[in-house]
């Protein structure tokens, strides 16, 4: 896979024009959804090099990343005159960067595109690393391709609009980078002031974290091993988000990998001998910033099936991520079911319900 340029930027529209200029094209495309059309293209109206951009807007939010927007998406390539050689520019959230970089990839067997991603979320975890995609037949993210974005640029103001949920969302993400990387930057994210945002610092932790999955993403792009530590906290976490969809109290996807990472550090302190000191740690983050996740034992079957659908699964078995130590990444682990229904008895008492 081509290695994707990640800028954090420093002035959007010089890093813009440059990216574009770096993309030769006979014809611009901007894709945006309704609320990125609305809050986030001012900011990119005076650029002069997407001017003349053809704009295409679609639907917000998760609902939208289907097969009917994608067709919308080709329809208007297709209609409005795009060639192989045209470029599309993605400006969103993950939705919109994994739904418009999917459209890009498969377009005409493949046009150019760059990401500009506006949610935290994105920033640090959709927008970098090449995967596309749209939800099919109820399932997340089930059809899509590895294609990576010419350019990503990071351009931090945009999360001074950001609401708290989002933010939170995008943090967890950036936790599990620390959890994966080292424990100076895990101490700098549990340090952080999540209720007085300090934007300057932010952009530094923003920028240390997406640092994380580039180098991982290098490694192994196309998850055959080292790149499977990304999915910490996703196994049990998929399951969480799954459980609350289908309950129709949907919870956005990073408060469901917080709190999949607390059930995740559990299996790694009592499998893998994770320190205990810092699985508290990381509970009492996610118990003040995050709340928590109700169910019952009811619930726990439910749960289980659910982690065995898992797509990350192979030969029947659940697949997880486990952690030694803070950086110290154990692939391809497994857990017996008493012991996962350990773990959400451990969850739900330390999460207070
Ligand atoms: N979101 C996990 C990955 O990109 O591999």
């Amino acid at each position: 896979m081509d290695k994707q340029d990640v800028i954090l930027c420093k002035e959007l529209a010089g890093e813009l024009t440059r990216a574009i200029a770096q993309c030769p094209h006979d014809k611009l495309f901007l894709l945006t959804d309704e609320h990125t059309h609305e809050l986030c293209l001012p900011l990119l109206k005076e650029i002069e090099a997407v001017k003349d951009a053809v704009e295409v807007v679609i639907g917000a939010e998760d609902v939208n990343k289907n097969i009917e927007t994608l067709c919308k998406v080709w329809m208007a390539l297709s209609t409005q005159g795009a060639s192989r050689k045209s470029l599309l520019v993605n400006l969103g959230g993950g939705m919109v960067t994994d739904l418009g970089g999917f459209a890009a990839s498969t377009f005409k067997r493949g046009i150019a595109y760059i990401n500009i991603p506006t949610t935290l979320l994105a920033m640090v975890d959709a927008a970098v690393g090449g995967k596309t995609g749209i939800n099919f037949n109820g399932l997340k993210n089930e059809v899509g391709c590895f294609s990576p974005a010419r350019s990503v640029l990071l351009e931090t103001e945009f999360l001074r609009t950001l609401d708290h949920h989002n933010f939170f969302s995008g943090y967890a993400e950036m936790l599990k980078h620390g959890l994966i990387s080292n424990s100076q930057h895990l101490n700098e994210l549990l340090a952080f002031d999540t209720q007085e945002i300090d934007y300057t610092k932010l952009k530094l932790l923003v920028g240390e974290s997406v640092q994380v999955k580039e180098r991982i993403v290098e490694e192994d792009p196309y998850e055959q091993g080292i790149r499977k530590a990304l999915n910490l906290g996703h196994t049990v976490g998929h399951a969480f988000e799954s459980l609350a969809l289908a309950q129709e109290r949907p919870v956005l996807h990073g408060y469901a990998v917080a709190w999949g990472l607390v059930c995740e550090l559990y299996l790694s302190y009592v499998q893998v001998g994770f320190p205990k000191e810092v699985l508290s740690q990381v509970i009492q983050f996610v118990r003040c910033n995050y709340g928590p996740f109700l169910f019952d034992c009811k619930q726990y079957d439910t749960l289980y099936e659910l982690m065995k659908h898992d797509k990350k699964n192979c030969g029947g078995a659940i697949n997880f991520t486990l952690l030694k130590g803070i950086g110290e990444i154990e692939l391809n682990q497994h857990a017996e079911q008493k012991l996962i229904y350990e773990t959400f008895d451990f969850f739900r008492e330390s999460m207070g319900v």
